[in-house]
């Protein structure tokens, strides 16, 4: 703004000031004098507003409307803050022709102090505001839960197998869920015409063109191949992981399910390692009472086959397959089966899991119902 034009335009509003309140310490007529502002004060001292009594009010009552420390503290900052109106004309006041100084002055002072005094009884409002909630806060009342989350009961189910077979110094291994037709199938000694594809039905995936096929893998098994392949007797290990198959679902078929694979090849095992292997992880699982079955059973990849089930409410339920490693898969895997023998077994975590907590339908675990998943 051209310097003569904020002089102007302040000098009148001056004029306009004083002469709206002759009471003033000026007293005087006005008597118009050319105002000499330093340059500086002329753009911040823009006492525009806060010299006017109903303005000052209106000020005064929207503060009394305020609950919230948060708006007293931005009401304070707008009236009364270093960048104010009002602190910007009590800075520019030095340059006002000394006659008028002390009466605007005065009015600036007044509306400060006014406002000054109207801020202070809020903050004490407030203030008892705080002190009155506080007495009322009954710390003896029980303190409102945090929505926590928690394990999947699959999970924890995993991992109370993985922690019966970890007991007996079993070690955990984990396979690709992506597998190769190989290792699925063919290592596993289930050849493409066997019978057994057809219970494993499952989702192939589409490769490059002459690639070996893909899969997704329909059991944990395959993670025996690719242990043994690379490493020498003594083996123990566990693989826990997702299986899938391509499976109608009902009560008791899911399309997806957890499975844990165990595995242990050394010099001289037996069926009856298998057995009392399979005995203590049970025990470990359900405690003393349950009874536990063996029966034969046949799986390609064992032999002999036994397949082992629980005792429950509702009768005998299998929860895994098992039996000695194949002689052939052991030879196939470099290993003399004279000297090394392993037993083998695929448990479904699913069925234990439904048989720890009672649960009658397998499509509960993965329909993400939170009423049913936060009852564990
Ligand atoms: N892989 C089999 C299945 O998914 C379960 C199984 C049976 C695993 C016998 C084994 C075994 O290791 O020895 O039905």
């Amino acid at each position: 703004m051209p310097r003569g034009a904020g002089e102007a335009r302040v000098a009148s509003y001056y004029e306009k000031e004083i002469r709206r309140d002759p009471g003033s310490a000026v007293g005087a007529p006005f008597v118009r004098r050319p105002v000499r502002f330093p340059s500086a004060f002329v753009t911040v001292s823009n006492p525009d507003s806060l010299l006017a009594p109903e303005e000052v009010a209106h000020a005064i009552a929207a503060l009394r409307g305020l609950s919230e420390e948060r708006d007293v503290d931005a009401w304070r900052t707008q009236h009364l803050g270093r960048k104010s109106r009002l602190m910007g004309s009590l800075r520019a006041l030095g340059g006002l022709d000394r006659s008028r100084r002390a009466a605007v002055g005065r009015r600036l002072n007044e509306a400060k102090a006014q406002l000054g005094a109207a801020l202070a009884d809020k903050q004490a409002e407030l203030k008892a505001r705080r002190t009155q909630d506080l007495a009322s806060l009954d710390v003896s009342l029980p303190g409102r839960p945090l929505p926590l989350g928690g394990l999947h009961p699959i999970t924890r189910t995993e991992r109370a197998v993985v922690a019966a077979f970890a007991t007996m110094g079993f070690h955990v291994i984990e396979g690709p869920e992506v597998e190769l037709e190989y290792y699925n199938f063919e290592a596993l000694r289930i050849p493409a015409d066997h019978p057994a594809r057809d219970a494993m039905d499952t989702f192939y995936l589409d490769g490059p063109d002459g690639a070996a096929p893909l899969l997704l893998r329909t059991h944990t098994s395959p993670n025996q191949i690719r242990y043994m392949e690379g490493h020498e007797p003594p083996i123990r290990l566990i693989a826990p992981g997702r299986t899938y198959r391509n499976e109608a679902t009902d009560a008791t078929h899911e399309w997806m399910i957890t499975q844990t694979e165990v595995l242990a090849v050394d010099r001289g095992l037996t069926l009856a390692h298998l057995k009392g292997t399979l005995y203590e992880f049970a025990r470990h699982l359900f405690g003393e009472d349950r009874e536990i079955r063996f029966r034969c059973d046949y799986f390609p990849f064992v032999e002999p086959g036994v397949e082992v089930s629980i005792s429950s409410p509702d009768g005998w339920i299998e929860i895994l397959g098992a039996g000695m490693v194949h002689p052939e898969i052991l030879a196939n895997m470099g290993y003399d089966p004279e000297i090394h023998t392993g037993f083998a077994a695929g448990l479904g975590v699913e069925r234990i899991a439904m048989l720890r907590h009672g649960i009658r339908d397998i499509r509960r675990f993965y329909e993400n119902d939170l009423r049913f998943l936060r009852q564990f």
